[in-house]
């Protein structure tokens, strides 16, 4: 299910919230997000994958059964600022619904806006997990979020 690219590969290092480290590799390619599709996935609490739709598999590359049982950040793009993900966890956290556009990163390197909103799924007072369904975002949010988050990142380097 990969995506095929000619585009110039860059090995950038990646450090996560819980403290570790791994080196992703990304291209410039970015797959257009398809015309009506939504794409859906779902974690348990602590932001593990339990759920993932095909057209998740389709943008990402991945099998479904690649994604089921990893860390959501799987898909994180060096690109985004750890920040947002900071506000996105301390919403839902909180029991709210988060909406925001993520940059996410394909298995073969490649990348996709979305425009995501995530939610708790809450029942009889108890948390069960999160669902997060993500749309085709505009091209003006897209061009005003990567100039953002470009910002936020040269921020947080200097
Ligand atoms: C339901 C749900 C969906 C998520 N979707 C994405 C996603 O599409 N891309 C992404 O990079 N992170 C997503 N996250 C956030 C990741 O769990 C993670 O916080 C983020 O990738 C940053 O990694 P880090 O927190 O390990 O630094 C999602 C979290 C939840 C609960």
């Amino acid at each position: 299910m990969s995506h095929s690219s000619v585009a110039a590969a860059q090995s950038l290092y990646l450090s996560y919230f819980d403290g570790s480290c791994r080196t992703v590799t990304v291209t410039e390619r970015e797959i257009p997000f398809p015309d009506g599709c939504v794409i859906v996935s779902r974690t348990n609490p602590e932001g593990i994958i339990t759920h993932v739709n095909q057209a998740l598999a389709e943008i990402s590359g991945y099998h479904q059964q690649e994604l089921i049982g990893q860390p959501h950040c799987l898909l994180r793009h060096p690109d985004m600022p750890a920040e947002v993900f900071a506000q996105m966890w301390q919403v839902i956290g909180s029991g709210r619904r988060w909406m925001g556009y993520l940059k996410n990163r394909c298995k073969d390197g490649s990348y996709y806006w979305v425009k995501a909103t995530v939610m708790p799924n809450i029942r009889q007072g108890r948390l069960l997990g999160y669902t997060s369904v993500r749309k085709k975002p505009s091209r003006i949010k897209v061009a005003e979020c990567e100039t953002l988050y470009a910002r936020m990142r040269a921020e947080t380097e200097s």
